[in-house]
């Protein structure tokens, strides 16, 4: 495996990992809260992400690249409100988009096919995951500081994702 793509891959299982604890300390924050749907969003968004980390360990092992586990940033564990908890969100996302993007590129420098037809995968889930984001947030964003709103969005949050799943 060429070096400069197996530097990038190792990055991208540190970002996923990196997303996974993000969206398990933003569970958390929610579940304390009192938001339990908002809880239940992200703890199975921080599983996604770990899938995603998983798969690449996988693929860069098969490939006979060397992986290397990361060591993580503490991830932002108060937030002001769902609000600010979703703009995080949505922030984390475009930056994985970005970073995906970037290796995408460095496959068609390097000529790596097969890690570029590996990382389309990637390149779906994320236009998925920002799309849902920015739903998300769109709605909070109309909600504005409503509490009697801000308590239908967490009554409704798995309802409104699954929507968004299957569009
Ligand atoms: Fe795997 Fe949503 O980044």
């Amino acid at each position: 495996m060429n070096a400069t793509i197996e530097t990038l891959l190792n990055n991208q299982i540190k970002y996923e990992a990196q997303a996974s604890m993000q969206y398990l300390a933003m569970a958390s924050w929610a579940d304390a809260t009192g938001y339990n749907g908002v809880a239940d969003f992200f703890y199975s968004q921080s599983e996604e992400e770990r899938v995603h980390m998983t798969k690449l360990v996988k693929f860069v092992n098969e490939r006979g690249g060397k992986v290397s586990i990361p060591k993580l940033e503490e991830p932002k564990a108060t937030y002001k409100g769902l609000n600010e908890l979703f703009e995080k969100f949505l922030e984390s996302e475009m930056f994985v988009t970005e970073q995906i993007n970037h290796v995408i590129y460095e496959c068609l420098q390097h000529k790596d096919y097969n890690v570029h037809n590996f990382m389309q995968w990637y390149v779906t889930e994320q236009l998925e995951e920002e799309a849902m984001a920015r739903t998300l947030l769109d709605k909070l964003n109309i909600i504005g500081n409503d509490k009697s709103g801000h308590y239908l969005f967490d009554r409704d949050i798995i309802t409104i994702a699954a929507a968004q799943d299957n569009a």
